[in-house]
């Protein structure tokens, strides 16, 4: 251990958190299907007809809930959204073809022109430039706030109609406290909203520690494959209806029922892909900690909090390099991990801050919130962990002695 850091383990009890027989059951048990299939047909048609004047009728009337158009709803894509509101031990859940469509369809049925929304520092960057672009050109007023300081949060939640959470964050994996935040924003009706990507439905139950709304980039962990863009919101029944009667029909960023098929068989390996990214994620970490190339890691087994909320722990974390590594030499030298954005997928990849805080973009969360340019964040996969580990090593050697090998070039 050469930074001061450790890695503090989740205690046995927490465990379990993956272990639960109502996860089982949402992850693996489905009823047969037509013929006896194990796996839920896709319906792939864009509308369903009905065989009388009264039974169509009795759908516009909202009577009932056959299905109708795919824009507004699909059987496939309904076994998927009843899946995940039983994971997130929610009343119902709504799908989308993106992540960003389940954050904005959230958020926009929550607030209206003149709202104050509340949002953690280091979110993730489109949902940043979602509040600071689009919600502030319809007047809705947005405010940035430490996640890891209630005293500030108390302050800033008074007048306010939401708070838009993600834990851990991004870049810093930063936890928020759920518990004493939902205990928090409930004193000031103030709805909160959290995206649960890095942890997955299994790790993290936030609706059971007093957060009112609960969505994922399903492209993650959900998915599993890097194969799917996607989306999901989990709720109480009334905010699923607001999402459903005032706003997705007409943004229309509804998941198709081939995404839909998906990400059901992405859920059935979910909880054996967390494990595996759990153990290794945790290996990799005990590793940089101990490494004189890197300065700190930022993951949630290692930076120290009170929360209390996970059950288990992804494995998308960022490290600081020390000053001698070349970020550009390091990136390079990877042979296993590759540059690339998003995770949550077989394939281990990697971001240095340095091209992010450089790039041309309005809104630059990286830049705004200070990332410094020597973290990289690394995205553990599936591959053989061993291997990973020397593809580091290897690259952390050479992005070193190309600096030494240029400082001594300098003074020949
Ligand atoms: C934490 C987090 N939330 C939301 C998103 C957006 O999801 P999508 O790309 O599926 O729209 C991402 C994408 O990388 C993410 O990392």
């Amino acid at each position: 251990m050469i930074n001061n850091q450790t890695v503090s383990l989740l205690g046995p009890s927490n465990e379990c958190g993956v272990d639960n027989n109502i996860d089982d059951n949402a992850l693996l048990c489905d009823p047969l299907h037509h013929n006896g299939a194990v796996s839920p047909p896709i319906y792939q048609s864009s509308l369903f007809t009905f065989s009388s004047y009264q039974q169509m009728l009795n759908r516009f009337r909202g009577e009932t809930k056959d299905a109708l158009y795919s824009r507004v709803g699909n059987p496939t894509v309904r076994v998927f959204e009843q899946k995940i509101a039983q994971l997130e031990r929610a009343e119902d859940a709504i799908a989308f073809s993106s992540g960003m469509g389940a954050i904005s369809n959230a958020i926009l049925s929550q607030v209206q022109s003149g709202d104050k929304i509340v949002c953690i520092k280091h979110v993730y960057p489109d949902t940043y430039r979602f509040l600071k672009g689009l919600c502030k050109r319809f007047s809705i007023k947005v405010v940035f706030v430490d996640g890891g300081d209630l005293e500030a949060i108390a302050r800033e939640l008074v007048g306010a109609r939401l708070f838009y959470l993600e834990s851990p964050n991004s870049w810093m994996m930063q936890q928020q406290h759920l518990s004493a935040i939902g205990k928090l924003a409930k004193a000031q009706q103030v709805t909160t909203i959290i995206d649960n990507s890095w942890a997955s439905p299994l790790f993290q139950k936030p609706l059971t520690q007093g957060i009112d709304i609960v969505l994922h980039s399903a492209s993650k962990y959900i998915s599993g494959h890097s194969d799917t863009v996607a989306g999901v919101v989990a709720s109480s029944q009334a905010n699923i209806d607001l999402i459903t009667r005032h706003v997705s029909p007409y943004l229309g960023a509804k998941l198709s029922a081939n995404e839909a098929w998906l990400l059901i068989r992405g859920l059935r390996t979910l909880k054996l892909r967390m494990k595996q990214h759990q153990q290794s994620g945790l290996e990799i970490i005990a590793k940089l900690i101990d490494c004189k190339q890197v300065k700190r890691v930022f993951h949630p087994a290692v930076v120290p909090s009170n929360c209390d909320s996970l059950l288990g722990y992804g494995s998308l974390f960022s490290f600081e390099l020390a000053d001698e590594i070349q970020v550009e030499t390091f990136c390079n030298a990877l042979r296993i991990f590759q540059l690339g954005v998003s995770w949550g997928g077989y394939e281990s990849l990697v971001i240095p801050a340095q091209a992010v805080v450089d790039q041309e973009a309005e809104f630059n969360s990286a830049k705004d919130f200070g990332v410094s340019s020597r973290l990289i964040r690394l995205y553990v996969g599936l591959e053989n962990v061993q291997e990973l580990w020397r593809d580091l090593q290897q690259a952390l050697m050479a992005a070193q002695t190309s600096r030494t090998d240029a400082a001594s070039t300098d003074q020949a």
